[in-house]
């Protein structure tokens, strides 16, 4: 195998629970990259504004409360810690409400342009996976590899409920909830959910994490050869 560059950016987006955010991870870990999820950062500004009952719908608020706003990605053993103005929040990002509450905010083509603006500032250096779902289209479209990750929306369903279990939602709400969120990611007028034309597309049903990882390890290989 040739040695990866330090510094190349690598985009991976996708539907919710496609196995981004893991992939993302694993891939950064085997090729010593640093790792940013940036619905991390979508889902801390839901977090915030939830706490402040800042209105979803009003960009020019949300703006606001972005701006007032300390957000940091720290790279811990298990993966990332996301700290708001120096509280670390991680654990609650993951409950539905708040998954909910980011897939309202981030339709507000403002609220995107500065959230967009603090990820390339996080890429500036490169050696960064970034997974997200407009990173090869719209944050880094000069990015060296895209991947565009997908399973059946009844395979991510499974995944979404199986993770969240303790949230006491049944399989059926889970399903419901995800195509849900995929018609609004897919069909938001900014920057909607897309793959890149030049992305990598990997159906991760059939496949555990490590394997993705591995196919994706394939396609670098290949793809700095060419
Ligand atoms: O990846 P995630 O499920 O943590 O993302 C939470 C929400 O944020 C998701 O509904 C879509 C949105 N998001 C986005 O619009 N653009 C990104 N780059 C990342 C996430």
């Amino acid at each position: 195998m040739n040695r990866v560059p330090k510094n190349l950016i690598i985009a991976i987006d996708g539907p919710v629970a496609a196995g981004k955010t893991t992939a993302a991870r694993l891939l950064a870990q085997r090729l010593g990259y640093c790792h940013i999820d940036s619905g991390a950062m979508y889902r801390a500004l839901a977090w915030k504004a939830l706490k402040q009952e800042v209105d979803l719908s009003d960009p020019r608020s949300l703006l606001g409360l972005l701006a007032q706003t300390a957000l940091e990605l720290r790279p811990a053993a298990e993966g990332l810690r996301v700290f708001v103005d120096g509280e670390d929040i991680t654990d609650v990002l993951r409950l539905p409400k708040v998954q909910a509450a980011a897939s309202l905010v981030s339709v507000h083509p403002k609220v995107r342009e500065e959230l967009v603006q603090r990820q390339r500032q996080l890429g500036t250096h490169g050696g960064v996976v970034m997974d997200g779902r407009d990173i090869g289209t719209v944050v880094f479209p000069h990015a060296a590899v895209k991947f565009y990750l997908t399973a059946s929306l009844e395979e991510r369903g499974r995944r979404r409920y199986q993770e969240s279990l303790q949230d006491l939602g049944t399989l059926e709400s889970t399903l419901e909830e995800v195509e849900r969120r995929d018609q609004r990611d897919m069909g938001r007028a900014a920057s909607p959910l897309k793959p890149a034309p030049d992305a990598i597309l990997i159906d991760t049903a059939p496949l555990s994490p490590e394997e993705v990882v591995t196919q994706m390890e394939e396609h670098i290989q290949r793809k700095l050869k060419s």
